[in-house]
């Protein structure tokens, strides 16, 4: 495996990503909690920080003791760090260097350079230049601009380079990284879904043995994944939960749970319609909804698993980002739960946890789900919220809102499915609004509801822009919304990005 250390850079996500498509595994650290260096770890990468080696606080990690386990490749300021702590010379840069630059010389006898071209755009993001490096350090590509754009400590496999081959904006960027991982470190490329679920089925049958898992299901991508890969692992030991909280989409519940009895899991739906719907009433306040369901949630789950005997796991659709996330070196402390309270859990959270996606990105979860045979109505689905509906009504709940919603949620999303859309956003749904408008029906004055259509274009649901629907098929929708839902007088379109909207109402 590759090691990725990580000093902050907003690209450190993006060079596992890239390294993973090479069908070799890697794993990102915090350069502050460094791993123990096993005979596993073919090569190290130091990525890139929003930090400067010339601030007197700079991240920093102990190189010499590195460089002499591993090939080390160091990028922006992984080389920085490099070029300095030997004696080089790092300063502020002249000119703003941001964007994409074409590399002027580049030795492509070097092993890390092979088959990239004389002037192969690269992406630049840094403030601060290498201006000198030691004796022993050779300059291997340079830019107009940035003479060390790339060097190699002589008689070692360490490497830096200025420049971002992670960014796709480094047109050859893959074929520098297949250089450093796969012909200087030697890793084998059989990092691949199939190989990742027979690896962790294998996994998971020692860890779990004969025990017992319970695991609640969303009817999202990751935790019906997480399922049925444990279940391949201990079959009926899985006691799957679904539960109904009475905000899903129009027959979600009845669908999603026939999708699961045909893959053959143990699950068992639940219907707490009720019990949600008497937690939310009155709250108009979207965190005070977002808690009540959270709550009420825990309150079923915990139920529902004290009627399996000799439970001893929690499964969890957990997946890398929020793994990342949580240790990473913006603050650790900031983002992991606090666990000063673990005596008034309820009892599930205090089992073991079981997380066979924790070390996968989302697109590598949706191809193991292809792999063990998901279907893909279940692979292919727009993420869902964890309190549903109860966010796409703007005040208070009622079931008779809920259905409203429903209605035309399941109008819009079919009609996207019908015109060859759905695949083409990255979510999609309906909002009611709490106002009434005026509308004329045959020869009579309406006073009824307005609703709001969203779908958004996305890459991972931190940024967002809306999605430029074709008219026919608004106009087409609104009027089947208007005609065939009773209380819907008025649709409108939701044409704004995020940011600064965001893709919610709440
Ligand atoms: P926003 O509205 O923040 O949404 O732009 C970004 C993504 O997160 C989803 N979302 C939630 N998911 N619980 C969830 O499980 C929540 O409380 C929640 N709020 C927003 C939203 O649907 C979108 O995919």
């Amino acid at each position: 495996q590759i090691l990725i250390l990580d000093f902050g850079s907003q690209y450190t996500q993006l060079i596992a990503r890239r390294v993973r498509e090479l069908n070799v595994y890697c794993e990102i650290h915090p350069y502050n909690h460094l791993p123990e260096i096993t005979s596993a770890v073919k090569g190290i990468i130091l990525s890139g920080s929003p930090s400067s080696v010339r601030d007197a606080d700079a991240p920093t990690v102990d190189l010499n003791a590195l460089r002499h386990q591993a090939p080390v490749l160091g990028l922006c300021y992984g080389a920085q760090l490099m070029a300095q702590s030997s004696g080089g010379e790092v300063k502020p840069s002249s000119i703003r260097e941001y964007g994409r630059v074409k590399l002027g010389t580049v030795n492509d006898q070097n092993p890390l350079l092979h088959g990239i071209d004389q002037h192969s755009q690269v992406w630049m993001s840094h403030a601060d230049t290498i201006m000198t490096v030691p004796d022993n350090f050779n300059v291997i590509a340079s830019t107009d601009t940035v003479r060390v754009a790339a060097f190699q400590i002589e008689g070692e496999q360490t490497y830096g380079i200025q420049f971002h081959p992670e960014v796709t904006h480094s047109l050859q960027g893959k074929v520098l990284l297949r250089n450093f991982v796969v012909d200087i470190c030697g890793c084998s490329q059989s990092w691949t879904a199939d190989s990742f679920v027979e690896s962790t089925v294998a996994q998971l049958k020692e860890k779990l043995g004969d025990d017992k898992v319970v695991m609640g299901l969303s009817g999202g991508v990751d935790s019906s994944v997480a399922a049925t890969l444990i279940h391949r692992a201990i079959g009926a030991n899985l006691y799957c939960i679904f539960v109904d909280n009475g905000v899903l989409r129009k027959d979600e519940f009845e669908d999603v749970l026939e999708s699961y009895k045909e893959l053959g899991l143990n699950v068992k739906g639940v219907d707490s319609k009720q019990q949600f719907y008497g937690a939310l009433t009155g709250l108009t306040d979207p965190e005070a909804k977002r808690k009540a369901i959270g709550k009420t949630f825990i309150d079923v789950f915990d139920q529902e698993a004290h009627l399996i005997e000799d439970v001893s796991w929690l499964g969890q659709g957990t997946i890398y980002p929020d793994v990342i996330e949580s240790v990473s070196v913006k603050g650790p402390s900031a983002t992991i739960k606090s666990h000063h309270n673990v005596g008034g859990l309820p009892d599930f959270m205090k089992l073991k946890v079981v997380e066979p996606l924790n070390t996968l990105f989302k697109d590598e979860v949706r191809a193991v789900g292809k792999t063990l045979g998901l279907p893909d109505t279940i692979l292919g689905r727009h993420p869902f919220p964890g309190p549903g509906l109860a966010i796409r009504i703007l005040g208070d709940i009622t079931a008779e809102k809920v259905q409203i919603l429903q209605e035309v949620d399941a109008l819009f999303i079919n009609g996207l499915k019908r015109e060859g859309l759905y695949d083409k956003v990255w979510q999609a749904g309906a909002i009611l609004l709490p106002i009434q408008s005026v509308g004329v029906m045959g020869d009579e004055r309406t006073y009824e509801r307005v609703v709001a259509l969203r779908a958004v274009t996305s890459v991972d649901g931190m940024t967002a822009d809306w999605a430029h629907l074709p008219y026919e098929f608004l106009a087409d929708i609104s009027n089947e919304i208007i005609n065939k839902v009773k209380g819907v007088n008025r649709v409108v379109y939701d044409i704004s990005s995020k940011p600064p909207a965001t893709i919610e109402w709440e």
